[in-house]
């Protein structure tokens, strides 16, 4: 037999390659991090020993991820730690013996979604009595939701929210022992407990976050709320995770934060996201960098020329526009004009001329005229984005915009839509349409579902490739020939003369 191990007495850098069932789970558990999830995790696996006897196989566990990069980012850390407790995942929730849904509530639609699948949820529970139930996520912050569910959905087994999702494996444990729903949402926190193991969905790309929420409190988003204020990770713990994940045959990353701009300025020694994207783009091995979320008003020249000059950073940029009406955009707590964000497209443009450009609007903030509106589609024309996230502003309680009551009809908002929506199409298969006969290096993804023999894989510009090929190919990055564009996606062909 295996000494014992006492997790008190372990290293967080040889957490992560320790056997579990050699821990030592009748001593108490450690009161730091991570070393108490660990033990949690060890202390799960004695409940998952006792379901394989029972049912001869491993339990199976799904997620749902409703949300942003961040939410799916979280979603791969939910599962790491599930699979370290002895989970297999499931691709199908009906054959789930765990079902956690990973909410998001920036819009209303997505909180009805999550209410709409829990009556299923609950009939898939009277059919498998034994079934955990699990949500957490943005929705799980907001005080309301928590009432609501335990009131009318309490057959809810766990419920957690955005500050401790490192702290699955305890509030399993608690589950699995107790007899009663378990809750536990904090309001904000200063820690963030990274040495967890993570399940990557891909094996070639991963999102990196490099900060977590968000200090800028547009008028009509609940983010701030749900996420807490602005974290900064230190530079030198994203370099260390980025080495790694380069090291595992990591491709491309994706770095990750609400307002990736901002980064650095609240860190002790502050630096720049500028960079930040220099030191990663020296990594050997990663090849392809992008980043999310750039907001207008913190995307400095420092940051351009960074882009300018590091060939890994990808030839795209999401750049959120929200309206093209000054007016509106000062109501909306933007801090920039629409002149300011043209002349931004602007020198982005003169320096790295290729780039792509998307974007998300929002219509039917409150108070917008159709004068508004036009300044919106003027934009839109000018810029000529690749494509735009296009939503109908929703109501978030809490938020100042939602206490306004100059709310816009929704026939009106839903004829806007409309118009924004035709704009945005047209321009952006023309747009999409420049590189047709071009060679360009396409990062092959996964095999196509729709057409046998072809697999599909993205362009530095964030478009999708659909050519020849089988799963061989998935992870490499390949020359192909752009020889037909379809709108928002292209067909090709590996380029042979090129490889
Ligand atoms: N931090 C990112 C966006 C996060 S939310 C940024 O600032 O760009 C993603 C998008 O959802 C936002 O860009 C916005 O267009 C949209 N959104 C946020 N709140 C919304 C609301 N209340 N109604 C409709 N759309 C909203
Ligand atoms: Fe929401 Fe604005 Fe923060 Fe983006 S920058 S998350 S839109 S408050
Ligand atoms: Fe939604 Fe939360 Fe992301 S509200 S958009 S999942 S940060």
């Amino acid at each position: 037999m295996k000494p014992k191990v006492d997790l008190r007495k372990i290293k967080a850098e040889e957490l992560k390659t320790i056997d579990l069932d050699t821990v030592d789970i009748n001593l108490e558990a450690p009161d730091f991090e991570p070393q108490r999830q660990y033990y949690f995790m060890a202390k799960c696996r004695e409940w998952v020993r006792e379901f394989e006897r029972k049912y001869g196989r491993r339990p199976f566990a799904f997620i749902q991820t409703f949300g942003c990069q961040m939410n799916a980012k979280d979603s791969e850390k939910l599962i790491g730690i599930l699979r370290q407790t002895g989970f297999e995942e499931s691709p199908q929730q009906e054959e789930a013996d765990l079902i956690l849904y990973n909410t998001c509530t920036v819009r209303d639609n997505a909180n009805q979604k999550v209410y709409g699948h829990l009556g299923y949820l609950q009939t898939l529970k009277k059919k498998r009595p034994h079934l955990i139930i699990g949500l957490c996520g943005c929705m799980m912050q907001e005080a309301q939701v928590v009432e609501k569910i335990q009131k009318s959905y309490s057959f809810v087994d766990l419920v957690f929210g955005t500050h401790n999702i490192y702290k699955l494996a305890e509030l399993l444990y608690g589950r699995l022992k107790g007899k009663s729903m378990v809750i536990d949402i904090w309001e904000s926190t200063k820690q963030s407990v990274e040495e967890l193991p993570a399940r990557r969905k891909y094996a070639f790309k991963s999102g990196v976050n490099i900060m977590y929420g968000c200090n800028n409190f547009c008028s009509y988003c609940i983010v701030p709320y749900v996420r807490g204020r602005e974290r900064s990770r230190q530079p030198e713990e994203i370099l260390d995770e980025i080495r790694r994940l380069a090291a595992d045959g990591v491709k491309e990353v994706m770095l990750l934060g609400q307002n990736v701009n901002s980064y650095g300025k609240t860190l002790e020694e502050p630096m720049s996201f500028a960079r930040l994207l220099r030191q990663v783009a020296q990594i050997d091995g990663v090849e392809r960098i992008r980043f999310m979320t750039s907001h207008p008003k913190d995307l400095s020249d420092e940051l351009i020329e960074a882009m300018r000059d590091c060939k890994k950073v990808c030839r795209h940029l999401h750049l959120p526009l929200q309206s093209g009406s000054s007016r509106i955009l000062e109501q909306m707590n933007r801090h920039y004009t629409k002149e300011q964000y043209l002349d931004l497209v602007e020198r982005i443009r003169q320096a790295v001329p290729e780039i792509s450009l998307t974007t998300d609007i929002i219509v039917g903030f409150p108070g917008e005229t159709e004068e508004d509106f036009q300044e919106t589609l003027d934009v839109v024309r000018k810029v000529g984005f690749d494509s735009a996230f296009t939503f109908i502003y929703s109501k978030r309680t809490g938020t100042p915009a939602a206490a306004r009551e100059d709310q816009i009809p929704e026939e009106v908002v839903k004829d806007r839509f409309e118009r924004l929506l035709k704009t945005v199409q047209q321009i952006a298969s023309q747009v999409c349409a420049r590189d047709l006969g071009k060679i360009r290096d396409v990062l092959v993804e996964s095999v196509n579902d729709h057409q046998e023999g072809y697999v599909s894989g993205r362009l530095s510009s964030n478009l999708l490739v659909h050519f020849p090929g089988d799963a061989s190919l998935i992870g490499q990055i390949l020359p192909v020939k752009l020889t037909e564009a379809k709108g928002f996606y292209y067909m090709g062909m590996v380029n042979k003369e090129a490889v």
